[in-house]
Order: structure tokens, then C-alpha cells, then sequence
């Protein structure tokens, strides 16, 4: 493929990890990379792995071994493993022992490094490993990231997790909280409105923690206040919000920041106030109800969306239950469902009362009927009503474009012009699951002349 070096970059997992691929783009294409689509073709493939369940890592597992033929056939094949798999304990040296093959496994603190382990390993044989401790490297360059996505963007806001809910491993792949200055992101935001970006996410593992590491000289809200500042449109967005410190001034920023979506992802994980204790998520049933509530009183347009756990250690039918009836009471819009998986070193993984495989599964697929069922009763009752939703893409297949509305809702239409990074108004004609399938409002209007 010509005298340029290739690479491809496989990410799994969270959009911190989709985020952080960016970045990793942005530190190959500074040392003379083009990205390719085959994996056949490039000259260094990196993963970016997940591991906060077990099946993520095993996909993971799965496609590095499935190298070992291509490597040995194209011996200059560099490739790299970095993320939140290979920053658990012992995790290099399983890599490195089961896949002799891999170059260079680097950790989520190491990911600024990329470059100089790339420089290290070309000029000796044996693999080349960087996992920091916490805090000792620091993440990256912020202005690096190689973005596709236009006209979202994804913003870090902070790094790590300080909760250590028990059977979650982030904390421990990710260290404690960091949270980036409010000027700098402010910067950084402007710096892509001025580029003509239209929706930006903030991401943070929980973004109500955000100023905490700097004894409250800046808070969550307060940073919404200075991002909106900006007069022109743009949807602002952000992921995720712990139920524990969520409350009224968050509240206020939502309603008085008219670029801040309706919408707020608020995982509940589960219904039943027994379980939540021994997750240590810090809240009952009842609280998260009650901040729901609170949630649209203030603003009763608001959408709620959520991630649910079944099958955690000694999970009952009862308990489940619970979980059944709050997913009603909470009217989500969608959820994020997910069965338990233990995770080695977390303290639920230790706890007695495992739940069998077949309990679980039962459980998810009544759960995931009833979450489903929910989203698609919401969505038809947009079917006749005008919505606006920001152009993201067209579908090549489905010969539509496509793009969300303020609540996450994906609305499909047909246009001859290219939409993409245009806020349109779609009148809605049928609805088919999460997504809903309309025509440019402004054809109608066109229609009646
Ligand atoms: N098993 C299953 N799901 C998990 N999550 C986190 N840890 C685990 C685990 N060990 C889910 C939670 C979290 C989401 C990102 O992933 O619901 O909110
Ligand atoms: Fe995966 Fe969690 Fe790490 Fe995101 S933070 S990449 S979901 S383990």
C-alpha cells in the first residue's frame, strides 16, 4: 500500500476507550501513520481493551491470538495492546506469556507514551511493556485526538473513579479521580465549536465528582455555566452521572443552559435496596426515585436513561422484582442492561451466593423485554409529531441520514443534499424500535405549496 505506514486501531469497550482511540490516532498520524481498514495491511495494529466485564475481554483475547498467523507471515508487524485490560494485576505478564507474539502492551496511564514505546521497540527484540502506577505518567495530550466523528466530539472532563462500587474493576484500571481544569476544557470546547462541531459530550466516570480532587475550587454545574456561554447552538451532552451526588444545583445548570440536552444517563444498577447496599452505590430505591422526581419537576420534558445489573451475588427473585417494578417507576426511556460478571479483585467477586448462569439469563431477558417494551411505547408516541434532530451520518445501505434528537432518539430521512452537521426538523412517520423514521419538515411545508 505505497511507501506510507498503515495503521488500524481496534477499540473496545466504554466512549472513554472510543475517546482514547482518538487519541492514539492523533500520536500515530504525528509519527507519519495513515490509517487503513485491514488489518492485512497496516504495520501497526493496537488494541484499545475493555475489561469491565468478561466477555469484553474475551473478544479481546480472541482477535489478538488470531494475529499469530498474520505476524509470522509479515515478521515487521508491530502490535500493541493497551486499556483497561492490561492495567489489571498481573495482566502484562498473562499477556505477554499467552501472546509471545505482541510488541508492546502499554497501560491507561501510559497511553501518552505510545509513541516513544514504538521508537523503543524497533530498536531492540524483546517486547516492550509500560504500565504506570498511578499517577507517576500522566494520561496525554489532550489536543491530540484524531477526531472522525464529526459533528460530535467527545470532551474528557476527568479521569478515574474514587467509588470502588463492589463489583466494578474501573476504579482499580483507572485509578482515583483527576479531574482536567475548567479553563482548559473550556478551551478546548471552543476550540471545536469554532471548528464547527455541534454536539459535545463530556465524559467522565462520574462527572458529579468533577472538582472533588481540588477541594471544590470548581464544580460540575459550574463548568456547564462557563461552556454555555457561547451564543451559537450546539447540543452539550455528558456521560455519566453517579444517582448518589446527583441534585438540585446539577438541576439548575440543566434547565438554565439551553444547550444542555433533556437528557440524563443515571444508572440505577439496581431496584432492590439490599443489593444496593452491597454494591455500595450510597443510595435506596426510594432516593433515586425521588431524585428522579426532582428531576422533572424542574424540567418535565426530562428523559431518563439508565444501566441495569442482574444476577449480582445473592440476587433473589424478590430481589429482582424490585429491579422489574422500579424500571416501571422510572419511566427510563432506554436502559443499558447487563448481566454480573465477576471481576478478580473486586469484593463482590469474593462475596458467597454467586448467581448460575441459567438464573441470570432468565433474569436478563425479562428484563430486557420489559426495558424494551418501554422504549418502544415512547417511541411511538412520537409518530405525527416534528422533531429536530442534529444530521450525524447517512447510512449507505438504508440510502438515509441519519442523526439524534436531544434525547438520544435516532431518526432516519431522506434527503438528496448532504445534512450531515445541519440541526433539521423531521416529521415523524413510523417508529421501529429505539428508531424512528421521518421526512424533512421543510418538504412538507413544500408538498402543501
Ligand atoms: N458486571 C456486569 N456489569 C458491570 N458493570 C460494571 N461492572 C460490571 C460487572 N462486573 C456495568 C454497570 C456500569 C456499566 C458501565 O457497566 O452497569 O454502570
Ligand atoms: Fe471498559 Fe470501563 Fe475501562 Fe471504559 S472504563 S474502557 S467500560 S473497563
Amino acid at each position: 500500500m505505497g511507501f506510507r505506514k498503515h495503521y488500524k486501531i481496534v477499540t473496545y469497550g466504554c466512549q472513554m476507550n472510543v475517546h482514547e482511540s482518538e487519541k492514539i490516532a492523533g500520536i500515530l498520524r504525528a509519527k507519519g501513520y495513515e490509517e487503513c481498514a485491514n488489518e492485512e495491511d497496516a504495520d501497526i495494529i493496537v488494541f484499545n481493551t475493555c475489561c469491565i466485564r468478561e466477555n469484553a475481554e474475551n473478544h479481546a483475547y480472541g482477535n489478538i491470538g488470531a494475529l499469530k498467523k498474520l505476524k509470522r507471515e509479515k515478521p515487521s508487524l508491530l502490535i500493541a495492546v493497551g486499556g483497561c485490560m492490561t492495567q489489571q494485576n498481573g495482566a502484562a505478564e498473562r499477556l505477554k506469556k499467552k501472546f509471545p507474539f505482541v510488541d508492546i502492551i502499554f497501560g491507561t496511564h501510559n497511553l501518552g507514551r505510545l509513541g516513544e514505546l514504538i521508537e523503543k521497540k524497533s530498536a531492540r527484540k524483546k517486547a516492550v511493556v509500560e504500565i504506570a502506577e498511578e499517577g507517576r505518567e500522566d494520561g496525554c495530550d489532550e489536543d491530540i485526538a484524531f477526531r472522525t466523528s464529526y459533528p460530535n466530539a467527545w470532551v474528557n472532563i476527568m479521569y478515574g473513579c474514587n467509588n470502588f462500587c463492589s463489583y466494578c474493576i474501573v476504579p482499580y484500571v483507572r485509578g482515583r479521580e483527576r479531574s482536567r481544569r475548567p479553563e482548559a476544557i473550556v478551551k478546548e470546547v471552543n476550540g471545536l465549536l469554532d471548528r464547527g462541531y455541534k454536539e459535545i459530550t463530556l465524559l467522565g466516570q462520574n462527572v458529579n465528582s468533577y472538582g472533588n480532587d481540588a477541594g471544590g475550587a470548581f464544580t460540575f454545574p459550574r463548568l456547564l455555566d462557563d461552556i454555555c456561554k457561547r451564543e451559537e447552538k450546539f447540543r452539550l451532552r455528558f456521560m455519566t452521572s453517579n444517582p448518589k451526588d446527583f441534585g438540585e444545583e446539577l438541576i439548575r445548570a440543566i434547565a438554565e443552559n439551553r444547550q444542555v440536552c433533556h437528557l440524563v444517563h443515571l444508572p440505577v444498577q439496581a431496584g432492590s435496596d439490599r443489593i444496593l447496599r452491597l454494591m455500595n452505590r450510597k443510595y435506596t430505591a426510594e432516593e433515586y426515585l425521588e431524585k428522579a422526581a426532582l428531576l422533572r419537576r424542574a424540567l418535565p420534558d426530562c428523559q431518563l436513561t439508565s444501566d441495569i445489573m442482574v444476577g449480582f451475588p445473592t440476587e433473589t427473585e424478590e430481589d429482582f422484582q424490585d429491579t422489574l417494578r422500579l424500571v416501571k417507576e422510572a419511566r427510563f426511556s432506554t436502559a443499558f442492561t447487563f448481566v454480573y460478571s465477576p471481576r478478580q479483585g473486586t469484593k463482590a467477586a469474593a462475596m458467597e451466593g454467586q448467581i448460575p448462569e441459567e438464573v441470570k439469563k432468565d433474569r436478563i431477558m425479562r428484563l430486557v423485554e420489559l426495558v424494551n417494551a418501554q422504549t418502544r411505547a415512547l417511541s411511538s408516541g412520537y409518530v405525527g409529531k416534528t422533531v429536530e434532530i442534529l444530521c450525524e451520518d447517512r447510512d449507505e445501505k438504508k440510502g438515509l441520514y441519519l442523526g439524534r434528537d436531544e434525547y438520544g432518539r435516532m431518526g432516519y430521512f431522506r434527503s438528496e443534499k448532504d445534512r450531515v452537521g445541519e440541526f433539521v426538523r423531521l416529521k415523524i412517520e413510523e417508529a421501529s424500535g429505539i428508531s424512528l423514521y421521518g421526512r424533512l419538515a421543510e418538504d412538507e411545508r413544500e408538498e402543501r405549496i
